[in-house]
């Protein structure tokens, strides 16, 4: 049996078990996929090759240290120096990052976007901000505060804090703060939101299961909206492709869209 895991902290809510196993059945695969709750980051590697895990994903806060302990880093990991999935390969540990391209695949819908407005400055913005520039998509950073905008100017990518920012028309605005995830704030002033919102055609917010205050607003300007569930499908899905070898396709994304309940 081919043992898979979820790591992280806390990790009792995670959804990817279910859709994990629902994707391994439909395909035959010989795999089980736990929760591991790890509390100590440093332990990471260690653990993944003592339990002998083909795969795993990791999931907050450990994808910063879990990028320093791999063997190797692939594709755009490099750069984002975060990774949420690993591979057991012959001993060795090979990390990947499949939340930019979970992104980029959650808002294929969204027709003839050019420019990007990310609030927040964390590791999701990281990978999201990454992931547009990659595919030629003007993007720009907005944070509440300073502090985070460091990765973003090494990476050419233009960054601002609330204090020194000056909007202009964005296609989306994507809301990669946590505000809205346990409380019922606005990732940003709400005057100012609503100006940029009602010159945008589409919002996005990668909370997911709820209308944040965030798509609420954007709604009320008329943009199109979409929450964070498919950004968690489809980087599950590019994992679940590392982890089986195989190819998904419209019949396995479904079953493991209907088990993320
Ligand atoms: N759908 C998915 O698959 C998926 C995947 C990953 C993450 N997420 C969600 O994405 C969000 C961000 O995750 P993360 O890992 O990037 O978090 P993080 O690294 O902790 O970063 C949080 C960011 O939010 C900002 N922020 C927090 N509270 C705010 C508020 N009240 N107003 C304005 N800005 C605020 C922080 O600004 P400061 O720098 O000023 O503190 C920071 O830039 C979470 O809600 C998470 O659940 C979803």
């Amino acid at each position: 049996m081919n043992k898979f895991a979820i790591f992280g902290n806390p990790v009792v809510h995670s959804k990817s078990p279910d859709m994990h196993n629902a994707g391994f059945k439909c395909i035959d695969f010989n795999g089980i996929y736990q929760k591991h709750l790890i509390e100590n980051g440093d332990t990471i590697k260690e653990i993944f090759l003592k339990e002998n895990y083909k795969g795993a994903n990791i999931t907050v806060p450990h994808k910063e240290i879990a990028y320093e302990k791999a063997d190797e880093v692939l594709g755009i990991a490099k750069k984002i120096k975060a990774v949420n999935t690993y591979i057991n390969k012959d001993g060795k540990v090979i990390a990947y990052n499949t939340d930019a391209q979970g992104f980029l695949k959650a808002i294929e819908e969204f027709k003839d976007v050019k420019s990007v407005l990310v609030l927040g400055a964390g590791g999701t913005a990281k990978a999201i901000a990454l992931a547009l520039k990659e595919n030629n998509i003007q993007v720009t950073v907005l944070n509440r505060s300073e502090g985070k905008l460091k990765f973003f100017k090494e990476n050419d990518i233009k960054c601002f804090s609330w204090d020194d920012f000056q909007a202009k028309n964005y296609d989306l605005v994507v809301n990669s703060t946590s505000a809205g995830l346990k409380d019922d704030f606005l990732p940003y002033d709400k005057e100012k939101l609503k100006e940029i919102l009602k010159n945008s055609s589409y919002a996005f917010d990668c909370v997911y299961g709820k209308t944040t205050p965030f798509l609420a607003l954007a709604k009320e300007q008329n943009c199109k909206i979409k929450d964070g569930k498919d950004m968690l499908l489809y980087q599950g899905v590019l994992a679940f492709e590392l982890f089986t070898e195989k190819k998904t396709d419209k019949n396995i994304v479904n079953i493991m869209k209907n088990n993320l309940k």
